[in-house]
Formats: structure tokens, C-alpha cells, sequence
């Protein structure tokens, strides 16, 4: 070895990194994953952070030896493995050597496919990694395959692995439970192994969410610090694990989760897992959220770029109670207070086991010629007189026990045969088995049945409202039925592809008993998620906060329901109710007739209102500036749009107590440079005291505003003009 190889390798010992090795930089505008290969050795993460241009520029103290960037179980056997399998011939042992790298393009991604070998057995798994270029987000997921004689079972097999150099990591997740989905924990990752999982078997659920942050270093911030983004594009079961060692350094372990769901994988087969896709950023949550929003809009969310209708759902209006004449009157009400799209919700389909309650008819999806008699083509011409859009109510992956479909098919359900089902809501739902091609045939045909029928439906309300029980399925073969879970949701996006084929201008709604179906695994494929059954404004904001830590307003469908809400029964006013529903994608559930005679100016001027800002807030940039979790008794956000020439302004007061300090309210993600003009809007008597003031960005931001907001639910929202 010559001197100079001689020192290399000493300053690459010294950094942590092989003489030998190939550095592949994967970067977005901003950020950098880098990689680094040694072929027949580990491929190693050796940084993922800020866009760095070289190399050179990350500088490692050599105490982080052990990175892989997918780790197998078998050879090393203490630590968490991304991989584990049983080969063909029993034995339990991987090991995944660097072989090559395969590179391309994608529209404007650069895909980066390194490629793992086992020596001893035919066995591949190519670590993937997708890096946009217009948006700071990696799409990271493998494929596994395998050339043995026989089938190989994959007992884990993560998305991705990705090893961390800091060592004191924050964690910030959404837990909740019907009703209260998305609420924000965050919690120090301490020595040990915190797992998210999620059971559901058919949606990600209430409970949970595949989605996280790691805040480094510190505790977590909105607006500053390094954080780490991911989130899980699967409908399915997940895991998401946090290895958190000695020295308190975290490695993420991210997929399907594998629990009774071993994979028996076939010679040739390709097993892909799903994309965890990152972000990084410096400044702090807020900075990783807007990166996720700007990738949903441009590369995620079905529609992404384009503006949602403001939309009346007849849900807490009617509940199951519709019928023509009901319907009508829903679209005439709502059409004069500047509406745009009637839903028609549950309750309009069924005849021999009509849907009089929730215990009957899903399956049967055609009109209940008892409620409906002159049918969905009376109520299709209903809106156009009203000159609103068409939507409907369906729940295609499900059946009732008492129902037509479940008399002709009852081997299309999730059941085991040699069991009597256990039924879900209304004591008699069942999922049926999307693993099985009929029943996806069958469930594509419910929409395209209706759109053939009706090709004036311009939006679908696809709801879910059971979890997956007896566990087994009629179609898969018996050594295959460890498969379901996985099989279910492939079956599904199956189906939403095809839909999306045939009808790319339909715009449909994940909705999963409430927010179940948060997920970027299904909104590729909508345009919108419900984010809770629970409307109340109040609670609304804290749900609405957790969600959009990862999803954008766009896609957060928010709805002003009944004075007193029908789930916490608590009466709030219409303007506190229009002001959080604002926020999101603004639409209404409730009977527009109940609305006092008194209130509907201030429901049409609202409405109205909504329209003109629905640009900033459905594309713009968001900023979270006071959160509710904080305690302060207010909560306040704002969205601006790219060119800061035009901002949002949000504030609601969530708790009054006498002496409450009430902070400034400090804008974030304007131009400093520029002066602003702020305008007091939806008001019913004008509060603000800097009405019509210009105040320069810089100000806002640095001083901010004081707002006399007032008493319990009173809320404002500003408009800032460039001026
Ligand atoms: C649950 C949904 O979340 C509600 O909005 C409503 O559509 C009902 N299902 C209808 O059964």
C-alpha cells in the first residue's frame, strides 16, 4: 500500500468510512441521504440531513460503526433486523452483500436501486430509494425476491431501515380513538424498542396513524431545529419501531406490520413493500410538514393541485332518514347559501333488506325505491336545477348479513369456514375478502355501475366502518393464509386503480368510520380524508392540528355541523364553527334549514368568504403558530401563499380563564421585506384593532399582533395582502 492509499484509509477509518467505498449522494433540493456501498461488504446510511454536495462535508467521530441500510437477520442476530427469513432449505440465515446500483429516472425523481446478494443463497433484496426534485421528500422501500427452489417465508421484511446519528431523539406521533382521532404525543425515545402498530386489519384506524417525527437534540419545536418526517404509504397493517440503544442512538424500522402475517414467497416473485417516505428539515416540525404538503399537492393526493368544492354531506342532517323530497330541499337550502356539491350519505340504498337501519342493506347497491322513487337520476337533476354538484354515500368493501349480496355470496366475507362469523355494526356487518379477484370485480362494479348509470356523479363518499375479525379467508389457498392482511390491500388498490383508470375526474373521500383511512397508501386515489365523526369546532382543532402535521388542508375535510354537536353536545357559535372549518377543506353536515334565519346572511357571506381564500388555504403554505396542546388558551395557524404575497390568518380562543395570559400572536412565513395589509374577514362585529393597518412582515413576525379575540368561543381570521 503506497502512502498516500495508506493515509486515505486512515482519514476514511478515522470518518467512518470504507477506502474502498462508492458514495452515492441521494439528494432533493434541500436534503441529502447518503449512502455508502463497499461491494461484497454491508451497504452502509452513513447521513441523512441537509443537502450536502460532497462527501467530504459529512464528518463522522468513527462511533458510528454499525449503519446498515438493511439489516438481515441470521449472521447478526442481537439486534432488531429489517429482514428476517426462512429459506427453502430450513435455514434461518441472510446475508445481504452489496452487489451493484441500477439508476433512472421517473418523471422528475431520480430512483436509486442498490442491489443485495446473498453469497450463499439466490436471494435479492434491491433497497430502493425514490428522491423528487422539486420536493424535499425520499420515497424509501425494497424489493425482495428470490431465485431457490422452492418457496422462501418472509417473517419481516421493512420498508426501510434507517440508522440515526443523533442521540437524543424526540418522538412526535398521533394517537387517539373514534371520535378523537389524531391527537399529537410526543415523548423522549429512551433505551429500548417503542413500537406503533397498528391491528385493523382493513384501515390504519382510528387509533393510530403510520406517520412520525424525530425532533433531534431537543424537545420538539414547531418552527426551528432539525427534525426527521416519515410516513407510510399503506392502507394496511404497520409497525413503525424505534430501536433506541445505549448511547440513546435511534435506528427506525418502518413497514407492514408482520404480525400473523409471514409471506411465503414464490421463486421469481417480487415482494415490494410499501414506500416510508422522508423529510427532513431545520425548521422544526413545521418545516417537515410543509415539505409533506407540498409533496402530497404535487406528487400524493389524487387531484393535489387542484381546488375542493365546498360540499354539504347529509349525514348529521338526516342520518339514515333520506328521501327525495329531504334531498331536494338539502340542495335547494344549500345551494342559496352559495354551495357547490351535495353528498348524499348512508341510508339511500336496499329494497328486499332495505337500509332502514345500520344493521341492513350494504351490499345491495341499488336505490331504495321506497325513499327514492323517481331514483338517482331525479335527485342528479335536482342539483343541476339547484346548479350544485352531484355525490353519493357507499360502503363497497362491506356486507350485511342481511342483505341480498351475503344470501348470494356468503363465501365472500373475511370468515374462517369452520367458524360462525363475528359481526360488527348494527350486529350484522362483515368485511368482504378483496384478496379475492370476484369480490374486487365486484366492488370496482358498485362504482362503475353507478357511474355508467350516472355519469353526472362528480364525488364519492367511500366509507369503512369495520375492522377486520375472524381472521381467514375462503379464496386464499391454506399455506397462503398468512397472506390476508397483506392481500386485502393490494386487492383494494387494485380496485382504486382501476376506478382511477376509468373515471380520473371523480373526486372520492376516504372515510374510515371517522378518520380510519388517513393514509397515503389510499390518497393517491382520494381527494380527501374525513378526518373524525367528531364535528365539534372545539375538539376540531386539536384533531386538525395532529393531521396536519402530515396531510394538507386540502385534504382535511372539515364540516360546520348543528349548534349543539350532535357528539360532545356542546353549543358553539356559527362563526367559531365556520372559523375552524375554514382552516381545512370547508363543507357542512347538518340540516342548512336548522341555520336561524338571523345566521344565514352570515352563512352565505362565509361561504363566500371561504372561496376567496380557498386558494391560500388549500395550496398554500401552512404555519402552526400557537398550538392548542400548549395550554395558552388560544390556538392560532396560518397559511401563505408561495409568492407571500397573500397569508390566512387564523386565531381561536380554546379555553377562558380569568388571568390567562393571552400571548402574542407572532405570524411565521412571510416576507419581512414586505408590507402587509390586514383585513379583519368573516367578522360579525370587527374585532381587530389593526383593521385595514399595514404592518411590514417583519414585524408580524418578530412582534406579532395582539388580538382582543373576547370570551369563550370567539375566534378571528385576518387576510394579509401585499401592499
Ligand atoms: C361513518 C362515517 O364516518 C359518517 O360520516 C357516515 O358516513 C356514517 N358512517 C354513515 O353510516
Amino acid at each position: 500500500m503506497n502512502k498516500f492509499k495508506l493515509l486515505l484509509s486512515g482519514v476514511c477509518l478515522l470518518f467512518g468510512l470504507a477506502a474502498n467505498a462508492e458514495n452515492y449522494l441521494i439528494s432533493t433540493p434541500n436534503t441529502t441521504l447518503f449512502v455508502e456501498g463497499v461491494k461484497g461488504k454491508q451497504l452502509n446510511i452513513q447521513y441523512y440531513g441537509s443537502r450536502i454536495e460532497s462527501a467530504d462535508e459529512v464528518y463522522d467521530s468513527g462511533t458510528a460503526l454499525w449503519q446498515p441500510a438493511y439489516p438481515a437477520f441470521g449472521l447478526e442476530c442481537t439486534r432488531e433486523p429489517a429482514i428476517q427469513v426462512t429459506h427453502a432449505d430450513g435455514n434461518m440465515s441472510l446475508d445481504l452483500l452489496f452487489n451493484n446500483v441500477e439508476k433512472s429516472t421517473e418523471g422528475n425523481a431520480q430512483v436509486w436501486k442498490f442491489v443485495l446478494s446473498d453469497p450463499v443463497y439466490p436471494f435479492q433484496v434491491k433497497v430502493c430509494y425514490k428522491a423528487f426534485q422539486d420536493v424535499d421528500v425520499i420515497e424509501a422501500w425494497t424489493e425482495i425476491s428470490h431465485s431457490e427452489k422452492k418457496p422462501v417465508t418472509l417473517y419481516k421484511f421493512a420498508s426501510t431501515y434507517i440508522p440515526l446519528r443523533d442521540n437524543k431523539n424526540w418522538l412526535s406521533h398521533l394517537h387517539g380513538t373514534w371520535t378523537a382521532e389524531g391527537y399529537l404525543f410526543e415523548e423522549e425515545l429512551l433505551p429500548g424498542i417503542k413500537v406503533i402498530k397498528n391491528k385493523d386489519g382493513v384501515r390504519n384506524g382510528q387509533d393510530d396513524n403510520p406517520s412520525f417525527m424525530l425532533s433531534f437534540g431537543q424537545a420538539p419545536s414547531e418552527n426551528s431545529g432539525a427534525v426527521l418526517g416519515a410516513t407510510l404509504a399503506w392502507s394496511g397493517n404497520y409497525s413503525l419501531k424505534f430501536d433506541t440503544n445505549h448511547s440513546r442512538k435511534t435506528s427506525i424500522i418502518a413497514g407492514i406490520n408482520e404480525d400473523a402475517s409471514q409471506y411465503v414467497l414464490m421463486p421469481k416473485e417480487v415482494f415490494r413493500t410499501p414506500e416510508l417516505a422522508i423529510t427532513y428539515s431545520m425548521e422544526g416540525k413545521g418545516g417537515v410538514s410543509r415539505n409533506f404538503h407540498r409533496w402530497a399537492r404535487n406528487h400524493k393526493l389524487a387531484h393535489g393541485t387542484q381546488l375542493r368544492d365546498v360540499l354539504l354531506n347529509s349525514w348529521e342532517g338526516v342520518y339514515l332518514n333520506v328521501n327525495q323530497e329531504v334531498m331536494n330541499d338539502m340542495m335547494s337550502d344549500f345551494s342559496k347559501l352559495g354551495g357547490e356539491l351535495f353528498v348524499m350519505d348512508d341510508g339511500w340504498f336496499g329494497n328486499k333488506y332495505a337500509r332502514k337501519t345500520d344493521s341492513s342493506g350494504l351490499g345491495d347497491w341499488e336505490v331504495d325505491v321506497e325513499k327514492l322513487p323517481q331514483g338517482i337520476g331525479a335527485l342528479i337533476a335536482s342539483a343541476k336545477n339547484n346548479n350544485i354538484k352531484f355525490g353519493i354515500w357507499i360502503e363497497p368493501e362491506m356486507v350485511n348479513s342481511k342483505s341480498e349480496l351475503y344470501e348470494k355470496h356468503p363465501d365472500w366475507i373475511i370468515c374462517q369456514n369452520n367458524r360462525t362469523p363475528e359481526m360488527g355494526r348494527g350486529g350484522t356487518q362483515l368485511v368482504l375478502d378483496l384478496s379475492n379477484p370476484k369480490v374486487q370485480d365486484f366492488v370496482f362494479g358498485i362504482v362503475d355501475d353507478l357511474m355508467t348509470k350516472y355519469p353526472q356523479i362528480s364525488y364519492i363518499k367511500w366509507d369503512a366502518n369495520m375492522n377486520l375479525h375472524n381472521y381467514g379467508s375462503y379464496y386464499l389457498p391454506k399455506d397462503k393464509q398468512s397472506h390476508l392482511y397483506i392481500d386485502y390491500h393490494r386487492g383494494l388498490i387494485k380496485v382504486l386503480q382501476r376506478i382511477q383508470a376509468k373515471y380520473p375526474n371523480l373526486a372520492m373521500q376516504a372515510c374510515g368510520g371517522g378518520g380510519g383511512r388517513t393514509n397515503y397508501g389510499v390518497l393517491p386515489y382520494f381527494d380527501e380524508f374525513w378526518a373524525s365523526d367528531n364535528t365539534d369546532a372545539l375538539q376540531r382543532i386539536y384533531i386538525q392540528w395532529g393531521v396536519s402535521h402530515y396531510y394538507p388542508a386540502s385534504a382535511i375535510a372539515a364540516h360546520v355541523s348543528a349548534e349543539k354537536n350532535h357528539q360532545s353536545g356542546r353549543i358553539v357559535p356559527l362563526k367559531y364553527r365556520f372559523d375552524v372549518a375554514m382552516s381545512g377543506r370547508l363543507g357542512m353536515e347538518m340540516q342548512p334549514k336548522d341555520i336561524p334565519d338571523n345566521e344565514k346572511d352570515f352563512a352565505r357571506k362565509a361561504f363566500a368568504t371561504y372561496k376567496e381564500i380557498r386558494p391560500i388555504v388549500q395550496l398554500g403554505d401552512q404555519y402552526r403558530l400557537i398550538s392548542p396542546y400548549e395550554r395558552q388558551g388560544v390556538a392560532s395557524l396560518m397559511y401563505i401563499s408561495e409568492d407571500k404575497k397573500d397569508a390566512v390568518f387564523f386565531a381561536y380562543r380554546i379555553e377562558n380563564l380569568r388571568c390567562q395570559l393571552t400571548p402574542p400572536f407572532k405570524m411565521q412565513g412571510l416576507d419581512p421585506n414586505k408590507k402587509y395589509k390586514l383585513e379583519e374577514i368573516n367578522y360579525i362585529d370587527k374585532k381587530l384593532n389593526q383593521h385595514e393597518k399595514v404592518i411590514s412582515g417583519k414585524y408580524l413576525m418578530e412582534q406579532g399582533v395582539s388580538l382582543n379575540l373576547g370570551d369563550e368561543y370567539s375566534s378571528m381570521i385576518i387576510r394579509l395582502k401585499e401592499i
